[in-house]
């Protein structure tokens, strides 16, 4: 007899492996905080036998959470260890379980300095350059933004990333603005799914042309105010975690987070998770203009049909759902695809809320009798096309994510 999708994630397993003692974790300011949640700052010692203290994000249970908050918690980490790493994932770096009878569970992922993308983007709003030629409709990718790289050309790249990089160090951000230099050969970008070594991250980062870092707050400027109890570094004073100084948003920035977002979300369709919250305000920022996809809240491992029909009627991300996923539950990869033509038209409005003044009761009718989104600002036919094709009524006949990440892929191509 087949088993619940609840059911089949408490199957998996926990690994031990990633117990965390708690005297090796200082909990600091808070990151962000949901109905049932939250999640902060903190600072591990001797995580992957490293010495020096790396930065993380907790997140656990809120104060006088119930026995279902903790199961939820309890089968995202699970989900986690069972998806494995990749680079536009938030991944698992600990967890802290030792305590699991009293209800406390820690759960410590990857932090992510540049914080919530929606947040951000809307942040960069007033300084956004829109790379979309207004009569031709073409996208000047140009070479003052990041894009990611082919890995065959990427090594001739290695050298001027390190250079990059140690601006990070530097008193004052470079000036004239974010530029890159391109290989003479022009690259063309491509996917690059699953990276399993720990330097994943770093390697990864080397094709995406790009060094956020370069502009964040340099470490000698003034920043929040520490308190007594906490022993992490201040990264800014307000409760963002707000780079100091940034460079402009452009529409490559959006075109280049787009296709990492579809390039972790084909990871997740390869493990077999769907995610069942996909948007703006669940993907994070962090360096060197990585996109990271987290909150598996809703996350659920799939059974062998890739469907999951949802029996509870908790509260639902309803804007984001896909017409069958609020008319008959029916979740699956593709209406996370659904999902991610949503967060894209987040990211191409700059960071506006999908249908405002359609009551939720709505909805499912409206999207059913054809009703879509509009054309964003920001976003020329091309990019409207593949939203549309993600909003398809039938669920078979929307994109793959790894057909979106080579559409978005050849987008970012210099010399198409
Ligand atoms: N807010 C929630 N999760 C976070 C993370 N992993 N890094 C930074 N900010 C966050």
């Amino acid at each position: 007899k087949e088993c619940t999708i609840e059911e089949q994630a408490e199957l998996l397993s926990y690994d031990n492996a990633f117990e965390v003692e708690k005297e090796n974790i200082t909990l600091g300011k808070q990151l962000g905080a949901g109905a049932f949640g939250r999640v902060l700052l903190a600072q591990v010692k001797g995580l992957n036998g490293k010495e020096s203290p790396t930065p993380v994000a907790v997140k656990m249970c809120k104060f006088g959470h119930d026995k279902a908050h903790l199961r939820a918690l309890i089968m995202e980490l699970k989900i986690m260890i069972h998806l494995g790493k990749h680079l536009n994932i938030v991944n698992l770096l600990g967890a802290h379980t030792s305590n699991i009878d009293k209800g406390e569970l820690w759960i410590l992922v990857e932090y992510c300095k540049f914080g919530n993308l929606l947040k951000f983007i809307q942040r960069g709003k007033a300084q956004f350059i829109n790379q979309i030629d207004p009569v031709s409709s073409e996208i000047d990718i140009g070479r003052t933004s990041p894009f990611p790289i082919d890995p065959l050309s990427a090594t001739s790249l290695g050298c001027s990333y390190r250079k990059k990089s140690s601006f990070c160090n530097s008193s004052a951000p470079p000036s004239g603005g974010r530029h890159y230099e391109l290989p003479p050969t022009s690259p063309t970008p491509r996917k690059e799914s699953s990276i399993s070594d720990s330097d994943y991250d770093f390697t990864y980062s080397l094709f995406i042309n790009s060094d956020m870092a370069a502009y964040s707050k340099p470490p000698s400027s003034p920043a929040s105010p520490s308190t007594s109890d906490c022993q992490v570094e201040p990264i800014s004073s307000d409760s963002e975690n707000t780079p100091g100084v940034s460079a402009p948003l452009t529409t490559t920035d959006l075109l280049c987070w787009a296709w990492q977002v579809a390039n972790g979300m084909e990871y997740l369709t390869s493990r077999k998770v769907l995610h069942g919250d996909l948007a703006a305000r669940n993907l994070l920022l962090a360096s060197n203009n990585v996109v990271k996809i987290c909150d598996f809240g809703l996350s659920r491992e799939m059974n062998k049909n890739y469907l999951y029909i949802k029996k509870s009627n908790e509260m639902m991300p309803m804007k984001w759902m896909a017409p069958e996923a609020i008319e008959q539950r029916i979740f699956s990869i593709q209406s996370d695809v659904w999902s991610y033509g949503v967060t894209l038209w987040e990211m191409f409005t700059l960071g506006n809320t999908p249908f405002p003044g359609v009551p939720l009761t709505k909805l499912g009718t409206a999207l059913v009798r054809g009703m879509r989104l509009e054309k964003p600002k920001y976003c020329n036919d091309q990019i409207y096309s593949l939203l549309l094709q993600c909003w398809r009524s039938n669920p078979v006949e929307r994109p793959r994510f790894n057909q979106i990440a080579d559409t978005l892929a050849d987008m970012l191509s210099p010399n198409k």
